[in-house]
């Protein structure tokens, strides 16, 4: 056991209209919006964070963002920053998601930068990693990992490490139904605990939570989040209703 809280973020990609968002937000709310043993977070699209936002407020649900640019303002057409998600009262942001990363060209360096951001600004970054289908058959899933952590975390104090949250996301379990077995997620949540105690020194790590993500769903979450270092799930396609995605926050209840 450990006293790390569960944690399920619904990430809503590119899904949902402002209205549409507002409905599931209000749905979350009324079926999870008062335990608080359990952290949630909703990120829908950014047209609708504001009005979502408002549903939430007096919850316990917290509201977060999918992406963010480095800079605070400037000449960034169709970018947001740190501190507008802040003043919305988001309290977090996805980064580094892997559809950033190979759809948006996403380096770990540009990645980097948006935690430090983040992490100026008090959101919480919710940073993903997560190897290819390629990479994992070529057996470099340890190696991918390790440098996207390394190299996504660098500069990150001891203090701020606290706030960060890691989503390990295998890409060929995204969106695909095929999750990955809770041995293989368990052995790299294990080794990414590993890299965090050589980062950051054991107690540290030892709060930092690792979610796992890639086609999460309620028949699969118990075994997964029963898992000694799967400390909740970052949910896309299971989130855009309301009924799975409070079944898994009713299934990290039961695993805490
Ligand atoms: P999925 O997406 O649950 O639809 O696989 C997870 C994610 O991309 O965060």
């Amino acid at each position: 056991m450990n006293n790390r809280r569960k944690l399920i973020a619904g990430n809503w990609k590119m899904n949902k209209t402002s209205a549409d968002a507002v409905g599931l937000a209000q749905e979350i709310v009324a079926a999870v919006g008062k335990q608080n043993e359990v952290d949630v977070v909703v990120c829908p699209p950014f047209t609708a964070v504001e009005a979502v936002g408002r549903v939430l407020e007096g919850s316990e649900v917290r509201l977060g963002g999918q992406n963010m640019h480095h800079e605070a303002s400037g000449a960034f057409t169709g970018e947001v920053s740190a501190p507008m998600l802040r003043a919305i009262f988001a309290s977090y942001v996805i980064l580094g998601h892997s559809e950033r990363r190979t759809l948006f060209g996403e380096t770990d360096e540009i990645v980097n930068r948006k935690v430090a951001a983040a992490l100026r600004n008090q959101l919480r970054p919710i940073f993903c990693v997560g190897e290819t289908l390629a990479e994992r058959e070529a057996g470099s899933t340890l190696k991918v990992v390790q440098t996207q952590v390394e190299r996504g975390l660098e500069g990150v104090s001891r203090e701020q490490a606290t706030s960060v949250v890691i989503a390990y996301e295998p890409v060929w379990a995204i969106g695909t139904g095929k999750v990955a077995t809770t041995a293989q997620a368990q052995e790299v949540h294990a080794f990414i605990r590993g890299l965090l105690v050589k980062l950051f020194g054991e107690p540290v790590a030892q709060r930092i939570r690792i979610l796992y993500g890639g086609s999460m769903k309620p028949a699969n979450a118990p075994e997964l989040l029963a898992q000694s270092d799967i400390d909740g799930g970052l949910i896309g396609g299971a989130s855009l209703e309301s009924r799975s995605f409070v079944e898994l926050v009713n299934a990290a209840l039961a695993a805490k």
